[in-house]
């Protein structure tokens, strides 16, 4: 960050999501370049950052939105994306999400049970239209990343499983109002070995293509979902993810001409150009370490108290403001009434002092979409670097 920045920083109330624009459009220029090269549609995860400048810029590329409910659908096409650009994902769509979808003419239901399909079939019929679906394979697979986000184990709640699979196959033709498209795989979240798991997950996936297409079963859409890591401990090294080797992989899928490759980029696309801003209320002493306080909480970025998730916290005004001594252990912790809400424990600071302004880094994905209000707490709001 630039000095001239900095400064403009220091007039914003806190807490505050900041996104680096030069970087994020970097980010989605290079992630819609790399994908057009090798023929892969992207369908942004409205999940990851909903913010409406993240998403019309998104959608001005030309790229898809990957939804979860009614709401993401809507928000999405207000925000430039087409409705043929969608598709759907959830284990508990509802009624009454499903038909708004069904009439909005999305591009992809991606279903995650049989009940789902009949569900479907019906409410389509009475619309008087025709759904097109996928179906969203379990493919068992382990991506080695955190509990809470590995979704395609058998344990896991998320698609259909291989002993489904035929009951599948005689839903989805003998439903009138069901377009039968392809399939849908997503193995998890935050994947760093990305060309041993994602190659992985393509030999998986070939083989299940395969035997649907056995079936009789014509899968032209073949989405591999999202999941691709970014580097938490080093925010500035190589900002931009590895969205070259997990295209490439892909890519590798063995597919014929109308076949079409699809994925789903989530925290890839926006984690590392947004920092929660937040500034130092109390440095609280104690007698073996000392616990910076801050404005900003567990409500604001849930992820450290959720996930124990590593987020590197940077100290700006000892920075840029003064020369710095020797760095001393600090935790990191915000105002909310739990012990969860810390952001990071034995933290390397400058000596940090109340008033100073810090910046808890890769927060761009995953970060103000799943705050909350608890202890009455407000949002933080999104503040871009060319408006400042
Ligand atoms: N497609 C599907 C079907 C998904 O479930 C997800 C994420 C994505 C795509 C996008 O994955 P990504 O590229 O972002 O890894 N809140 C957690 C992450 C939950 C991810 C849920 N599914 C976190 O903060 O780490």
């Amino acid at each position: 960050m630039k000095k001239s920045v900095f400064e403009r920083l220091l007039s914003l109330e806190t807490p505050v999501y900041y996104y680096d624009m030069d970087l994020f459009r970097k980010t989605v220029d290079l992630l819609a370049e790399t994908a057009t090269a090798h023929g892969v549609k992207v369908h942004y995860a409205v999940k990851s950052n909903n913010e409406e400048r993240i998403m019309r810029y998104i959608a001005s590329k030309g790229l898809g939105a990957d939804c979860v409910s009614g709401n993401e659908i809507a928000w999405a096409v207000r925000c430039g994306f087409p409705p043929e650009s969608i598709v759907y994902a959830g284990v508990g769509k509802t009624d009454k999400e499903l038909t708004s979808a069904i009439l909005a003419g999305i591009g992809a239901f991606n279903c995650e049970s049989l009940e789902e399909l009949r569900i479907l079939d019906d409410l389509a019929g009475r619309c008087g239209r025709k759904a097109r679906v996928c179906l969203r394979i379990n493919p068992d697979i382990d991506a080695h990343t955190h509990q809470y986000i590995t979704t395609g184990l058998e344990e896991n709640k998320f698609g259909i499983s291989e002993y489904a699979f035929e009951d599948a196959v005689r839903i989805v033709k003998s439903s009138p109002n069901l377009i039968f498209t392809g399939l849908h795989f997503h193995i998890g979240s935050q994947i760093t070995s990305v060309r041993e798991i994602f190659a992985v997950e393509v030999a998986k996936a070939e083989k299940i293509v395969d035997w649907f297409e056995s079936q009789g079963l014509r899968v032209d859409h073949i989405d591999l979902g999202g999941g691709l890591g970014i580097d938490y401990d080093d925010p500035d090294g190589d900002p931009i993810p590895d969205f070259k080797g997990w295209i490439e992989t892909v890519a590798t899928f063995r597919h014929r001409p109308d076949q079409v490759l699809h994925i789903e980029p989530g925290r890839s696309v926006a984690a590392q150009c947004g920092s929660l801003l937040s500034r130092v209320v109390y440095v609280k002493e104690g007698r073996t370490k000392d616990i910076v306080i801050l404005d900003a909480g567990m409500n604001n970025l849930i992820r450290p108290a959720l996930y124990g998730a590593y987020h590197k916290v940077d100290n700006l005004s000892a920075g840029f403001l003064r020369e710095t001594g020797p760095e001393r252990e600090y935790d990191v912790a915000g105002p909310v009434c739990e012990s969860a809400d810390v952001f990071g424990t034995k933290r390397l600071l400058p000596e940090t002092f109340r008033g100073d302004l810090l910046a808890i880094r890769s927060a761009g994905a995953y970060g103000a979409v799943m705050s909350s209000h608890y202890n009455m707490r407000g949002d933080a709001p999104a503040v871009f670097s060319d408006e400042l």
